[in-house]
């Protein structure tokens, strides 16, 4: 079995292989440059994972592991775009180091070669590991209009964010999963209580991003903390101060969020003293062990030996305490 480092080992090793690099250099620098920045890998890995939890050979399972994770980076490359955002894994997103249009091209011929890479699984599992690629991928841009939309609204059910976290960051970690059970040779009842465990790993792994953004350390987190403060981002933090806060910390919450003209960093104090006046940090951390603990439900529901799923589970408790 192969825990979580080795996933990731042979992941980036596979990927250095894969060397994407040629001409013309201002597309395929800035791709380089994406990949080779760090970066956890934890899609391809539980690609990896998934399918070792079913067969001891994952050979069959790299080319969509690194698949997903080129198509994982493209959407960041577009997400810095579309949240204004500087600062990735400690290093100058794609459209500061080099400009928008960049980002926006290289982006696109890495979802071509994200979909190139899948496309090399054995043909035995190619369709359904497409099929499931392919509603994965366009759930995320679908939960990125969403998380857009929701910028601009100045009240989000909470049932609506979370399925907009669903879409854009829940089903890509569920179909990572899945793909490897497909591609391991898993009944189609394991594999989808596989994805079900990715969906809600999914949850808890976006909820505590959006911690992360307010609470983490830039330095480890690698990227700008307060950006969705900043963008009106409507995350869990937020709603959740929106429907507790009383009074004076309600009012002043709804007329910033208003302002169109703003000292940044004194946005963020402010939204941060009246999320620690009423515990939201508490409250997001209770819902994340909550979608942590559905997650490990369907793990148990899985019909391979106990010691298969041990990694797995291990992982995903290194995951409840993760700070970058
Ligand atoms: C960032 O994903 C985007 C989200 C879905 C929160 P990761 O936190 O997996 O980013 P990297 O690949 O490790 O940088
Ligand atoms: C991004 O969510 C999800 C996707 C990239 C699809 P965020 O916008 O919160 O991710 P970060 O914080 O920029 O990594
Ligand atoms: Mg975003
Ligand atoms: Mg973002
Ligand atoms: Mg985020």
């Amino acid at each position: 079995m192969y825990d979580i480092k080795q996933a990731q080992e042979i992941v980036n090793k596979a990927l250095i292989a894969a060397n994407v690099s040629k001409e013309p250099a201002g597309l395929y620098e800035p791709i380089a440059y994406a990949l080779s920045v760090g970066g956890k890998r934890l899609r391809p890995a539980l690609t990896i994972m998934g399918c070792n939890l079913f067969t001891d050979s994952v050979e069959g399972a790299i080319d969509a592991a690194i698949g997903i994770e080129v198509f994982h980076n493209f959407t960041l490359l577009h997400d810095d775009i579309m949240d204004n955002a500087d600062i990735r894994r400690g290093n100058p997103t794609v459209h500061k180091k080099w400009d928008e249009n960049t980002a926006i091209l290289s982006g696109d011929a890495m979802m071509i070669k994200a979909s190139q890479f899948v496309t090399r699984t054995h043909e035995s599992y190619l369709k359904s590991v497409l099929k499931t690629f392919n509603k994965a991928a366009i759930q995320v841009c679908e939960g990125q209009q969403y998380d857009m939309n929701f910028e601009n609204q100045s009240f989000v059910a909470e049932e609506n964010y979370i399925e907009m976290i669903r879409l854009k960051t829940a089903v890509l970690l569920a179909a990572s999963l899945k793909i490897g059970a497909i591609i391991g040779g898993a009944s189609s009842e394991d594999a989808q209580h596989l994805y079900n465990f990715g969906e809600n790993l999914g949850l808890a792994f976006q909820l505590q991003d959006d911690l992360l953004d307010t609470y983490g350390d830039s330095k480890i987190f690698g990227k700008n903390i307060g950006g969705d403060i900043v963008s009106n981002k409507k995350t869990f933090l937020l709603i959740k101060a929106l429907s507790t806060a009383k009074g004076d910390g309600l009012t002043e919450l709804k007329d910033y969020i208003k302002r169109e003209e703003f000292d940044r960093d004194h946005k963020i104090d402010t939204f941060k003293r009246i999320y620690d006046s009423v515990n939201i940090k508490e409250a997001t951390e209770e819902r994340i062990k909550y979608y942590f603990n559905l997650a490990n439900e369907e793990l148990d529901k899985i019909g391979v030996k106990e010691e298969k799923k041990t990694l797995l589970k291990e992982f995903c408790e290194s995951l409840m305490v993760r700070t970058k």
